[in-house]
Parts: structure tokens; sequence; C-alpha cells
């Protein structure tokens, strides 16, 4: 099994990509640490040890940055409801799996200790990763890669060409994506087409408890879409390490813009190699819509 850290902000699209890894028989959840995004760093904390909690599973929790390296922290309590993960009555939070180390010292111990190399799984905002990979660089070689949810080849959901995790902290998603760490891009382009359409949410409720928590997370999920087709964001992070076959990829270079008077927070993907510059991403061209949804409900089927 893969060792795998995810860093995230729970986050209802959190909240079911890490389950599908705890799960999955293809990973091993080392660790978990929380970032601001979605919402706050108390809450994304809080959230990821209520998921402890719920899953009844025993991997450490440790809290990250509270705010990103430069700009002011915004959240997205419009998209996830003000607690992060509004909509369903989850226990109380498994206090005991949090540490007392900073998210970055957690990760390098698990990094330092593993006789893996271990992947990291970003689904928030990159600042716990550009801290981790400028305060300990010898974590590099260690790595066997950093698989993210961030950016997108096209268009944004944070102003016109910046997707939301990338736009949170673009001085950290720069920092990560200049390190020389192999790094897969799971962006906006392939979340839009990872549906979960109604008739695949009307089947959740009987998957067991992980399907009866999505079921009802999707409910207040982004408004109105559950009536549309749900975008399983962070899930395609997952996806991309347990079902790539889903994905069409390419190495490419991808900058971030950090001084754009319009495109602050864009991944600059560089497609046709107009930079001139060696890839340092595999970056998801396309997914399998059909693909996905039936790959997300067996998934979600084989949760607990
Ligand atoms: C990303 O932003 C967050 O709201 C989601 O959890 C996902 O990580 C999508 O832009
Ligand atoms: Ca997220």
């Amino acid at each position: 099994r893969t060792p795998i850290i995810i860093d995230t902000d729970p986050g209802i699209d959190d909240a079911v990509a890490i389950a599908i890894a705890l799960f999955s028989d293809q990973l091993d959840v080392k660790l978990i640490t929380t970032v601001a995004g979605n919402v706050g760093l108390d809450a994304t904390t809080e959230n990821a040890l209520r998921l402890m909690a719920y899953y009844g599973c025993d991997v450490p929790v440790a809290r990250g940055a509270a705010e990103p390296l430069i700009r002011d922290y915004e959240d997205a309590t419009d998209i996830h409801g003000k607690t992060g993960m509004e909509g369903f009555d989850f226990p109380d939070p498994k206090t005991s799996l949090l540490l007392k180390e900073h998210a970055i010292d957690a990760m390098r111990r698990t990094i330092m200790e593993s006789d893996r190399k271990v992947t990291i799984v970003p689904i928030g905002p990159l600042t716990n990763v550009a801290l981790l990979l400028k305060v300990y660089p010898e974590v590099k070689a260690r790595i066997g890669r950093i698989v993210l949810m961030g950016g997108s080849t096209t268009r944004g959901n944070k102003g016109v060409m910046a997707e939301f995790n990338i736009h949170s902290d673009p001085e950290a998603a720069a920092i990560v994506f200049k390190a020389g760490v192999p790094i897969t891009m799971a962006g906006l382009n392939v979340g839009w087409e990872a549906l979960v359409l109604p008739e695949d949410s009307a089947k959740l409720p009987a998957m067991g408890k992980v399907g009866t928590m999505a079921y009802n997370l999707f409910k207040k999920y982004r408004g109105g879409s559950f009536k549309t087709g749900l975008k399983m964001y962070d899930p395609c992070a997952v996806a991309c390490l347990l079902a790539p076959e889903l994905f069409e990829f390419q190495d490419t270079y991808v900058g971030v813009e950090l001084a754009g008077s319009l495109t602050e927070g864009c991944t600059v993907v560089d497609l046709k190699g107009y930079l001139g510059r060696q890839p340092n991403a595999s970056v998801a061209l396309s997914v399998d819509g059909k693909g996905f949804r039936s790959w997300f409900l067996d998934a979600i089927s084989k949760c607990c």
C-alpha cells in the first residue's frame, strides 16, 4: 500500500475524498494535516477529528497554517456552510488523535521515518506543503510525488482564471510547483467533469455510513447543484492515485501567476510549450466522466 499524507481543509468534498483514501486497500493514510481554507484552521482541524470519530479511524491529525503566507485569509463558507461540513450531525471530535507537533513537523517525521517514499495529497491551499518544502528541504528526496487538487487548465472558480486552493495562497503554490518534486495536478477542468448526478446521489443513503454522510452533506453543497450534478473536486486527486486510467495526463510546465492584475492565482499551464520550460507537473487534461461516476460509487460502497 502506498503511504500517503492528506493535507486538507474539510470541506464537504474533502470529507468524501478522505473517506475514499482511508478505506482503500491500495493506500495507507499515515497522517492528516489541516490548513485554513474552506473554513478557518480551528474548524478544519475539528472537522478532521470529527471525521476520524465518525469513520472509526485512528489516523493522527496535525494542525498546520492558520493563514496564507502573504495574503489575507478568505473562507468558502458560501460553498461548504458555516462549519465547513454543514448538513450532517457528526460525533464529537476524536481529540486524542490531535498531535502536539505542527503539521510540517509531523509531515517531516512521517516522511523521514517511512521506509518507502511518501505521497502527499494536498486538497486545500498549499501553505503547509510550501512551508514543509522550504523549512525541511531534506524531505524532497523522500516524497514519491505530490498529487494535488488545485488550479485549472482553463478557467477558474475564484474569479475568472483562478481556482480556490491556488488563489487562497498563490505564493505557496508557486513554491510547491518550483520545488522539483514530481507533481500530479487535478484541476477544475477535471473536477467539472467528475460529477455525481442526482441518480447517483439517490444511491448513496443505501451505501452505509459514508454514503449516508455524503448524501446529507451533498444536499448542502454548492447551493442547488444537488439537482444538476455535484463536482467532486477533491476526490479527483484521490482518483488520480487509485484510478489513473480514468484520466488523460500531459507532462507540462505549470507556473502560478502572482502579479497579474486580472489573473492572480491562476495556474499558467503551458500545454503548447510556449515558455520553453522543463515540465514540472503531470497535469490531468480530461477525465472519463461516466467511468468516474461508477468508480466513485464503487469506492463509497466499499467505505467502512
Ligand atoms: C477546491 O476548493 C474547495 O472549496 C474544495 O474543497 C476544493 O478543494 C475546489 O476549487
Ligand atoms: Ca478542499
